[in-house]
């Protein structure tokens, strides 16, 4: 009950269109019993997945044998899979990332969407750019790839793609092991001498970087223009293993939570909304979780929702304008600005948002909108919660720092707050805290590069 009486009530001057207006979006509001079947069917999709059973949750292992080192020294990173591809240099020192030199570079979407091999070349470009440019090319530096997406692994320097997801879809990489493509590409440029000896998921990264600011991170986790989480599982849980082992009491586990519901089981919560913001997307039927939660789709979610409206004479007085029809055009962030009002009565961002899309509008609009970009913020921190709350109790340990990154969580006024509450209400016995772990697919690339380093040494 206390998680449905967190929506505001939403306030038209027109009774009737106020009934009409709770009818139709009604199909986005998650009751709490809703929440916790999320939670459940969850916690059984996990298991599966680890015990090797037809499941939506990949549960990948990512062979990474320890989640913290004592290293010195100096390792390049490529981060790839949010919002900019950087090349990164990154100084350790006990561990710990004291230095980052980065260059930001687009990747177009020609080059996200166009020839493989293309792609490649372009990492291996950008990387001798870097590297030339810090004076580092001919050091034969180790390099940490923070590669973001879904990806088999059978050891901690290979990495063969599952399937692309968020806005990449270049042809002959999946099934591909990316490692050995990006270690080609820099081989066929002949002007660099990197070793890729590590390669992570994001969330890896932010778990790795979390750890080295709180002990006890056991997860990171990822809201921005994707979603997903890794965490430590018991190894004695994991059936799968295609290495040696070596002792592991834990395994770090790249959920790809993106993904869960691939398979039908969550539908119950899916409206026609969603099915449409599916149906116009890149990778149709596939990480649909992704586009309840997260930064690439919010935005688009919420502009279906209200052309929807508009249609239906409920909102602008069913105009709209020719800039509110294009796809894509409402951004995450604006949800979020829209949300600044929400909790700020002194901000009006709402109304200027309005008029960068030359939309004629009254007060009920602005609270229609307010009241959309609310609903769909809270079903989506109710969502991630379910799966927080659920991964607490999988844990079972007394003390979780759960690391976190990603824009949605880092500039939504309030996914936090409500995250932090709803997560309580779910797991009441489950002592936890989120932590900003700002920049763990850079830091953590550094990372992971280190420990590989040092386990090359030692195991060879
Ligand atoms: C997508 C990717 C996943 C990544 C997430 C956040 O879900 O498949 O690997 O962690 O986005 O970037």
């Amino acid at each position: 009950a206390a998680i449905t009486q967190e929506l505001q009530p939403l306030v038209h001057s027109d009774p009737n269109v106020q009934n009409k207006l709770e009818e139709i979006l009604h199909c986005l509001r998650l009751s709490g019993e809703d929440v916790i079947r999320v939670g459940d069917v969850f916690g059984e999709e996990m298991n599966r997945g680890m015990r090797d059973q037809p499941s939506s949750l990949l549960m990948e292992n990512t062979y990474l044998p320890e989640i913290s080192c004592s290293e010195d020294g100096e390792y390049l990173g490529l981060d790839l899979g949010g919002t900019n591809f950087r090349v990164l240099l990154v100084k350790l020192k006990d561990g710990e990332v004291v230095e980052e030199k980065f260059l930001t570079y687009d990747v177009d979407t020609e080059t996200r969407q166009g020839e493989g091999s293309k792609l490649f070349d372009f990492l291996a470009d950008c990387v001798s750019d870097f590297a030339h440019k810090e004076g580092v090319a001919d050091k034969g530096l180790c390099m940490g790839f923070t590669f973001s997406f879904p990806m088999h692994q059978k050891s901690l320097h290979n990495g063969f793609l599952s399937q692309w997801t968020k806005s990449f879809s270049a042809s002959n990489v999946v099934n591909n092991d990316v490692v050995v493509m990006l270690q080609e590409a820099l081989e066929r440029r002949g002007d660099v001498n990197v070793h890729v000896n590590a390669i992570l998921n994001d969330t890896t990264g932010t778990l790795l970087q979390g750890c080295a600011m709180d002990r006890r991170t056991r997860v990171g986790l990822i809201l921005g223009t994707g979603s997903n989480a890794a965490y430590l599982e018991r190894a004695d849980r994991v059936c799968h293993w295609e290495s040696e082992r070596h002792g592991e009491q834990e395994i770090v586990i790249d959920i790809e939570w993106g993904a869960f519901g691939d398979n039908g089981v969550i539908d119950f919560i899916k409206s026609h909304f969603d099915r449409q913001l599916d149906n116009g997307s890149l990778h149709i039927n596939s990480f649909s979780f992704e586009k309840y939660i997260s930064g690439l789709y919010l935005g688009e979610l919420v502009r279906i929702v209200l052309l929807h409206l508009a249609n239906n004479r409920l909102l602008f007085n069913g105009i709209l304008s020719k800039e509110i029809q294009v796809k894509d055009s409402f951004l995450s962030s604006y949800v979020s600005r829209v949300e600044k009002d929400n909790v700020d009565t002194q901000s009006h961002e709402t109304e200027t948002l309005l008029r960068k899309f030359n939309l004629d509008f009254c007060d009920d609009d602005v609270a229609v909108i307010k009241y959309v970009c609310e609903l769909i913020s809270l079903r989506a921190s109710l969502l991630v919660s379910a799966c927080c709350a659920r991964l607490l109790k999988q844990m079972d340990k007394p003390d979780v720092t759960i690391a976190v990154d990603g824009s949605v969580f880092k500039f939504h006024p309030r996914y936090r707050l409500w995250m932090e509450k709803f997560i309580r209400l779910l797991a009441p016995s489950h002592k936890f805290q989120l932590l900003l772990a700002e920049d763990g697919s850079g830091k953590g690339a550094g990372i992971a590069s280190a420990i590989a380093n040092r386990l090359e040494k030692s195991y060879h």
